[in-house]
């Protein structure tokens, strides 16, 4: 069985002093078994984070990373690095990076394979936008991400491969997918995983929700047979909305 997730993407929010104050907050939230919390807050907040979370369950993970070992990549942060603030997962081709900071699927790949070497767990995203959602193509736009970004991973790396699928018109909008078209497109991408690898990765790999999910949607979203978590952006910043959503009602 898939343990249900609950990640919070923190984006470019929280001063350090903030962050910590979340943090403290949600390290008193009952994690209830079987479930897993992230949290991924700015690099700069790892290891205040790390440190107010003290003895939760939840884990910590990072919203970006470079390929590259080490070196002359002025700004960049590398899996050692990360490793050694105690960073367990690390979201990998948001689409605000892909849109923003012109991230292809070519790189999205060559980091999804840098995380994987150094031992740490990928949040791989994707998800189409309005206008391909609109042209009916989703489908196609979601298996090149997957393909592209999956390209060269052995199957029993993707034991530590979670996809989050976020359409992006969903992002920050407040429009969320329904359960249902949200379902419809996990089973998709359960099938493409099961021909990208075999279908024991298929039935064993977390999908979750990202765009809007929040503390009054969260209950019917999870009540979706393909809907293993949800990547949870401005829900996250508040302790009340991230605990409730923690503590989805299954
Ligand atoms: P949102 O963001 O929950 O604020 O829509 C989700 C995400 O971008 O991961």
């Amino acid at each position: 069985m898939r343990t249900p997730m609950l990640a919070g993407n923190w984006k470019m929010n929280k001063t350090i002093p903030e962050a910590v104050a979340l943090a403290e907050a949600l390290a008193k939230v009952e994690i209830p078994a079987g479930r897993e919390a992230v949290v991924c807050p700015s690099f700069v907040c790892l290891v205040p984070v790390k440190k107010a979370l003290g003895s939760s369950k939840i884990q910590l993970g990072c919203q970006n990373m470079h390929f590259e070992a080490k070196g002359a990549f002025t700004g960049e942060t590398s899996a050692e690095m990360l490793k050694s603030a105690e960073v367990s997962h690390v979201i990998i081709g948001h689409s605000e990076r892909r849109a923003l900071f012109g991230e292809t699927d070519a790189v999205v790949n060559r980091k999804v394979k840098a995380v994987l070497a150094a031992g740490l767990k990928v949040i791989l995203c994707v998800g189409e936008v309005l206008a391909e959602r609109e042209k009916g193509v989703q489908n196609d736009v979601v298996k090149t991400q997957l393909t592209g970004g999956l390209d060269g991973v052995p199957a029993a790396d993707l034991a530590r491969v979670i996809i989050a699928y976020e359409p992006v018109w969903a992002i920050g909008t407040g429009k969320t997918a329904t359960p249902e078209d949200a379902d419809a497109m996990h089973a998709f991408i359960r099938g493409t995983l099961a021909a990208l690898a075999n279908a024991q990765v298929a039935e064993a790999t977390r999908i979750l929700y990202g765009g809007s999910a929040n503390d009054a949607n969260i209950d019917s979203l999870m009540a979706k047979p393909n809907i293993d978590g949800a990547l949870i952006g401005g829900a996250a910043l508040k302790p009340e909305s991230f605990t409730r959503m923690i503590q989805y009602k299954a």
